[in-house]
């Protein structure tokens, strides 16, 4: 980019990031995720370190956060309320070690204190002869804002320290700080969020936002209503020998009626502490409140002070940040994608970025109304969002970094793949659709359903050796799979002895599929995992399904008019059977179903938001098992919505709409411990 380039964006970039910062730590509003604005702030930082001479003393990448509010009393902090730097990596984690090793006496042996990094608002106690005598927020971390009064509405925090052990009797007298996170549970920002959408209130956007704007409430009645946390991490005396070390200060905490992460280890080794990494970075998905990484901290204070400070934080400690779920980047280019039942869906070529921990290039768009929606123009810079394995979305353009160059997207008339003119099923659909069932690209994904885990599970059958078969011309539908021989895939260039053998065998393994593990590899639009289980328990065998009218599969529980229109239209279309006809002939029979019931039979199921002692396609498993169904949005026939943990706005407003029984983690587990 040139000089005058960047300095153009140098300046949006400020604007918006200092727009962030101002709603977040003023007006304890988010604007956006902080994944996002960070990473907004590293195209920024990365700007500036190209065009050093850019740099202002005013830019986001040179200053403190957060101003107190007025309406509380200003207090100076007795020690700063440092941050932490971050490393995002092993490799920035050693380096890390090896800076303070290099800065210590040679041969000092080093301890690791290690703890998990929570999500939430900080948060200084003080106790003066035992006694609580005033809350102290993180302001700018020199100056904070006095919130006793709704502090003192916490639970976990003492009013007046215990007596402990005889290591800790000593901290009751004179004064004694501690320093904490302040945390809303998952559970009760779930609750409350279900709450609001009943009375029709806008939804919290997640639990650290609640718990800041909770404590920053001048009315601390409404802080007592809510469920908070204080979970300390430090404890400050003004002769500070008397903390030796962080382990002997959670020891202290605990001794004197303080909440202290129990997870923490003291370890020699940089291998330990990515031991300890590795294993939170999935398990802290079941606690109860969010953690965004570790923090790792020198377990001699002694050394730790004589590490020193560099800008607002310790040399001492860091932060080990997990992969962040979102990231900035650009819109290269909008182009249309058509799937398997001939959906035009418009899908954004980014920029590559890494989002939780993997590149993503790609990201649905939905559909037409969805880009006109969000306005989403290409060379936009989007804000991208993948979390775990979903697939990655644009979640919104930062309409403020346009440059005027940004080009609206047109919706092609005609598929790109075979120029077959689009239509829409329905007037108010919003999904344009290509209608020739014979499209290059509706074959190689029907292909690729059919043989996907969840329908067939034909191993080998992946993406590319589907489409080397279909290049080849060795098949032109599903059912030709069954005639492969051995010879013919050996022919192609990417296969070998003993992988043709393979996929040969795999192929023939799969000829008496149980009949919803079929039905659902037909790839029939509408017709789920849960559909196709539904319906093959009704009907026992495909010949009975494919006789079926619209009024018989409207019996079936479950099954709305879309469905059973659907299906009609699936088995009366001369190709698909054919297609049937096909798998007939190459002796593809799947089994009959004897019936199922159960426990749950009868009743159907809504997961929304993550649970925590299981997945949603865990829970799904055991509800099915048990004779329930497990579908994926609320609607009239749905008995009970399970609210887990980061729930959204849409299935509680449509629960709560239509009176939709809800229960929560626990009450679930109870229906299925039956
Ligand atoms: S120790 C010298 N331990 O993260 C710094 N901080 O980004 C002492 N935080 O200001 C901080 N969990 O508000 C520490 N287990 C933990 C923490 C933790 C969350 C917060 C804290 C700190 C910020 C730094």
């Amino acid at each position: 980019m040139n000089k005058n380039k960047a300095q153009e964006r140098i300046s949006k970039l400020r604007e918006l990031i200092n727009d962030y910062r101002y709603h977040y730590h003023v007006l304890d509003e988010s604007i956006m995720s902080e994944a996002a604005a960070d990473s907004l702030k590293h195209e920024l930082t990365q700007l500036e370190t190209e065009y050093p001479d850019l740099i202002t003393p005013d830019s986001p990448t040179q200053r403190v956060a957060g101003t107190p509010l007025a309406a509380f009393k200003a207090i100076p902090h007795s020690r700063r309320m440092l941050s932490l730097n971050d490393v995002f990596d092993d490799k920035e984690l050693d380096s890390w070690v090896a800076r303070i090793t290099k800065l210590l006496p040679a041969g000092t042996s080093l301890e690791y204190f290690t703890d998990l990094k929570m999500d939430g608002f900080a948060c200084a106690l003080v106790y003066q002869d035992g006694m609580l005598t005033q809350a102290i927020t993180r302001g700018d971390g020199i100056v904070g804002e006095d919130v006793t009064a709704n502090v003192r509405t916490i639970d976990s925090v003492p009013l007046r320290l215990r007596e402990g052990n005889k290591d800790s009797h000593k901290f009751l007298a004179g004064r004694t700080e501690v320093r904490g996170e302040i945390v809303m549970y998952k559970a009760d920002f779930a609750r409350l969020n279900q709450q609001r959408a009943q009375q029709g209130l806008p939804l919290f956007a997640n639990p650290r936002n609640t718990a800041a704007g909770t404590i920053r409430q001048l009315d601390s009645r409404l802080v007592s209503e809510r469920k908070l946390h204080f979970r300390a991490y430090d404890l400050l005396r003004d002769d500070s020998t008397e903390v030796p070390t962080n382990a002997f200060a959670y020891q202290t905490l605990r001794e004197l009626g303080l909440l202290a992460n129990p997870q923490v280890t003291t370890v020699k080794s940089v291998k330990e502490i990515i031991k300890f990494a590795r294993v939170w970075e999935t398990k802290r998905h079941d606690l109860p409140f969010n953690t965004d990484g570790l923090v790792i901290k020198i377990n001699d204070r002694n050394l730790f002070e004589r590490l020193g400070i560099v800008g607002k934080a310790p040399r001492g400690a860091v932060a080990y940040k997990y992969p962040a779920e979102q990231a900035t980047t650009k819109v290269k280019d909008i182009f249309v994608s058509i799937g398997r039942t001939g959906s035009a869906t418009p899908v954004a070529m980014l920029e590559p970025v890494v989002v939780a921990g993997s590149t993503v290039q790609m990201a649905t768009l939905h559909n037409e109304g969805e880009v006109m929606r969000k306005d989403i123009r290409i060379g936009d810079t989007v804000i991208v969002h993948k979390a775990g394995d979903i697939i990655p979305e644009v979640i919104e353009p930062l309409v403020k970094l346009r440059d005027g160059s940004e080009r609206e997207f047109v919706m092609p008339a005609e598929c790109p793949e075979c120029g077959t003119k689009l239509i829409k099923l329905k007037a108010d659909e919003a999904v344009w659709r290509c209608p020739n069932n014979q499209c290059p690209s509706r074959v190689w994904k029907r292909i690729q359903h059919y043989a996907s885990k969840a329908a067939l599970d034909i191993e080998g059958l992946g993406e590319k050796n589907v489409i080397a078969l279909l290049n080849a011309g060795l098949v032109t539908e599903t059912p030709d799979i069954y005639a492969l021989t051995k010879e013919q895939v050996l022919g192609l260039d990417r296969f070998a002895e003993i992988s043709a053998t393979k996929l040969v065998s795999a192929i023939q393994s799969k000829k008496n599929p149980p009949l919803p593990k079929f039905l659902y590899g037909l790839g029939i639009r509408h017709i789920g995992v849960q559909t196709a289980i539904d319906l093959s328990a009704h009907f026992r065998s495909l010949d009975a399904l494919g006789r079926a009218t619209i009024d018989d599969l409207s019996q079936v529980e479950g099954i709305g008019e879309v469905v059973a229109e659907a299906l009609v239209e699936w088995f009366a279309e001369p190709g698909n059977q054919r297609i049937l006809d096909l798998f007939a002939r190459y002796g593809v029979k799947p089994q009959e179903v004897k019936k199922v019931g159960g426990p749950l039979s009868g009743k159907s199921f809504v997961v929304t938001g993550s649970l925590e002692t299981m997945s949603r396609d865990q829970a799904a498993e055991k509800i099915r098992a048990l004779g329930g169904t497990f579908q994926s949005s609320v609607g009239k026939d749905t008995n009970y919505l399970v609210v887990g943990a980061n729930v959204g706005a849409s299935k509680l407003t449509k629960a709560a709409k239509l009176g939709t029984k809800q229960l929560t983690e626990q009450e679930l587990l109870k229906l299925l411990d039956k």
